[in-house]
């Protein structure tokens, strides 16, 4: 019996994280450098349905029938099961591994469900569509975070940049001219449930104000819109900047993330901000490839964990 094994990348988010909850536009796009992996085997001289998971990053190795319905990898192989209209799942061992940051902002939990839903429905000769797998990880994201936007899963599946607005259809994005991006990792594991839900509080007891910041992160994320697909890489810096200061009026910075945009920028970075949730996670700053060793230099002093160079090439 062959193996089937399919990956997804990380992502992070260029533009518009929080206030694409609130239906305002977000841009995000692939990190290739990090991945999540599954590998299914199938078992056919094991128990019928006995469904063997290993995920040695996180110390797990169970059955389906032990974890809780609820467990976002029973979750996920629930769900494909009812898509693929399965009355069981045939026995099989399904290994997952990834090298993305857990929750650090770039969309671990959805790479995991993307690549397992890809090779699972493989395996069983019925491999679900992109929109499919797109729409299952995302109720598996309700799980983890609540009230998702979906950009995660949306980004982490087609693979390709986003300009994405809640619930309407999905634009991949044209890159007109290649830009360098360095991602600097603080280390601080930091739940975007609960940042989601306190900028909710701070929306319920301010609403006028956050719905400016909203509006002024959105107008931001439509001028990034044009300058990626219009080449002028160079306005993205000042935007990134400036996005990063409504992210901080909104409360959701941290002095680990405001050091690294300090560091980066005095580095010699063209623009950077705190990207995801915020509060820990990570920060991303432009960069010109020729600047790029002495803004990791920096970063690593400011106490970056690692850091990933990534380009974001043109279409
Ligand atoms: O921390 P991340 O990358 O999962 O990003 C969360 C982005 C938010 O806009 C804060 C929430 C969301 O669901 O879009």
């Amino acid at each position: 019996m062959p193996a089937y094994s399919a990956s997804a990348p990380g992502k992070i988010i260029l533009f518009g994280e929080h206030a694409v909850v609130y239906g305002r536009p977000a841009i995000a796009v692939p990190v290739y450098q990090v991945r999540a992996k599954a590998i299914v085997n199938a078992d056919p001289r094991s128990v019928p349905g006995m469904v063997k998971l290993q995920a040695p990053d996180i110390g797990l190795e169970t059955t389906l029938a032990e974890l809780p319905e609820n467990h976002p990898l029973a979750a996920v192989l629930w769900k494909a099961a009812s898509a693929m209209n399965l009355s069981h799942i045939p026995a099989c061992t399904i290994r997952i591994t990834s090298n993305i940051p857990i929750a650090g902002g770039m969309g671990s939990s959805a790479a995991v469900s993307v690549a397992i839903l890809r090779a699972f429905s493989s395996s069983l000769g019925h491999p679900l569509s992109d929109e499919q797998i797109s729409r299952l990880a995302y109720e598996v994201e309700e799980i983890h975070h609540g009230t998702p936007s979906g950009i995660d899963n949306t980004v982490i599946t087609y693979g390709r940049p986003v300009y994405f607005i809640k619930e309407v259809k999905i634009e991949t994005l044209q890159v007109k001219q290649s830009f360098t991006l360095l991602i600097g990792d603080t280390g601080v594991q930091s739940p975007t449930a609960s940042v989601v839900s306190e900028v909710h509080q701070g929306w319920e007891r301010e609403r006028e104000q956050y719905e400016e910041l909203f509006n002024a992160v959105g107008a931001i994320t439509g001028s990034a819109r044009l300058a990626i697909e219009n080449g002028y890489i160079d306005s993205l810096g000042p935007l990134m900047d400036e996005n990063h200061a409504l992210l901080r009026k909104m409360g959701v910075s941290s002095p680990e993330l405001d050091g690294f945009v300090e560091a980066a920028r005095s580095a010699g970075a063209l623009g950077a901000k705190l990207s995801g949730a915020g509060r820990g996670g990570n920060m991303i700053a432009l960069v010109m490839p020729s600047a790029s060793d002495r803004v990791v230099r920096a970063l690593e002093a400011a106490g970056a964990r690692h850091t990933i160079l990534t380009e974001i090439r043109g279409t």
